[in-house]
């Protein structure tokens, strides 16, 4: 009996999907892929501690600068006087923004959020790379250090035009993380302000595969471009649950107001089953130790204001989130507060993390993009089961 083709195409296509669901419904399912393995990397590790290339995050915070750091992860060593110095004079030459660039940071209006322009500044400034049509790690290399260099101005630019002062150009006798200082405030900060903004960069600089790191894998591993993969990077890292945690901790201490009402506040917040901002990790189960290192700076920095009141706060709700919950600070409880040490808006406290996690975020895209496979993972179907087709005029 002959069968009508599509007739056997439809029982095949049938019999296909009843062998495909009983296959999916076998597969484990990890929500937010925790605990999941989705790839292998050589620029850092979280077990047993947090090591950039091998180095321990401590002794890169007690011994280096973000600059090294930033080399360190883009080319897999550390760089010698000599590499740094040639590092060191890229980021300098880079130069002011673009006019178009520096022209669009006025432009957008005011009441977009400091992390949406940053965003758009870094889509934009794609538009100027002089080798657009390069491929490969060196011609990426080049771009991310690029970014290093433009991002600082992105971010102080917006924030000085936003409130109506010039942006202030780079001085060339100051490091990295005193001119960032320096061109946002206009204020050339204490040698323990540039020390501390320089350990906050280099702590966040990269953590093996964070969301917006994995954000930035996978739309590399379409061979899409540097830029697209940083943007989308940024998208993620804007979240509350992620890179905007620091700015709402902020929001939280400064609704506590005081040490002496940190604990109502705290058991409070908790007795309402609140989600409290700095606190718990999705990896790091018994602390951060990014945390440790940021918390010590934040007294150093409260000593030398002779203010301590704002440590006692934190140092309350840290005893009892840890006896009531069980959790731990990650690194953006203390970040919070050593910004605002540094005399830093707390809108520009998300915007710090891109500036440094950038350096992270390309080197993923060069990883992935040298043992490149497309990352396309499966889902479990949830949804209604096989229905025929209603037509328009018959549906109810
Ligand atoms: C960063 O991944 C990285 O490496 C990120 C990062 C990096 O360097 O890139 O380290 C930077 O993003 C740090 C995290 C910043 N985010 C926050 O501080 C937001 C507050 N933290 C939480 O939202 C939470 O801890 C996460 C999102 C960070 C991790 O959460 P998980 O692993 O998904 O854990 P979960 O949400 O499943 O919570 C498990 C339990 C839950 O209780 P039950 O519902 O089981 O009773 O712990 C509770 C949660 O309610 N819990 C919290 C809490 N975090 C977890 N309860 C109150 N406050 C919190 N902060």
């Amino acid at each position: 009996m002959e069968r009508n083709p599509y007739t056997v195409i439809k029982m095949l296509s049938g019999l296909e999907r009843l062998v495909e669901r009983a296959l999916m419904s076998d597969q484990p399912y990890y929500p937010g892929l925790e605990g999941v393995v989705a790839g292998e990397t050589s620029i850092s590790t979280i077990e047993e501690g947090l090591r950039y290339r091998g180095y321990s995050i401590e002794e890169l915070a007690e011994s280096s600068t973000f600059p090294e750091v930033a080399y360190l992860l883009l080319h897999g060593e550390l760089p010698n006087q000599e590499f740094l110095a040639d590092f060191r004079a890229i980021l300098d030459d880079t130069g002011e923004l673009p006019a178009p660039v520096a022209n669009l940071l006025t432009d957008i209006p005011l009441h977009a959020s400091a992390m949406d322009v940053l965003r758009t500044g870094i889509s934009a400034v794609a538009h100027f790379d002089p080798q657009p049509d390069e491929t490969g790690r060196e011609a990426d290399i080049a771009r991310a250090t690029r970014l290093l260099a433009w991002i600082p101005q992105l971010i102080a630019t917006r924030y000085r035009v936003s409130r109506g002062l010039e942006p202030i150009e780079a001085d060339a006798d100051l490091g990295f993380a005193a001119n960032l200082l320096y061109q946002i405030t206009g204020r050339q900060p204490t040698a323990l302000e540039e020390r501390a903004m320089d350990v906050s960069l280099i702590l966040y600089a990269e953590h093996e595969f964070n969301a917006s790191t994995f954000t930035a894998r996978v739309v590399t591993s379409t061979e899409s471009d540097l830029y697209s993969a940083i943007s989308a990077a940024v998208g993620a890292l804007k979240g509350p649950l992620h890179g905007g945690a620091n700015e709402r901790v902020m929001q939280v201490l400064d609704e506590v107001g005081s040490p002496e009402n940190a604990e109502d506040w705290i058991r409070n917040a908790l007795a309402n089953k609140q989600r409290i901002m700095g606190f718990g990790h999705r990896v790091y189960k018994m602390g951060d130790p990014r945390a440790v290192i940021l918390k010590d700076y934040c007294r150093q920095l409260a000593e030398r204001r002779g203010d301590l009141s704002l440590e006692r706060t934190a140092d309350t709700i840290e005893v009892i989130v840890g006896e009531e919950k069980e959790l731990r600070p990650n690194l953006d409880w203390p970040s919070a507060r050593l910004y605002h040490y540094l005399g830093l808006d707390v809108e520009l406290y998300t915007p710090l993390f891109v500036a440094s996690r950038v350096a992270g975020w390309a080197a993923h895209v060069i990883e992935q993009s040298e043992n490149n496979r497309l990352i396309r993972p499966r889902s479990r179907y949830i949804g209604p089961d096989d229905r025929p087709f209603v037509a328009l005029d018959e549906r109810g």
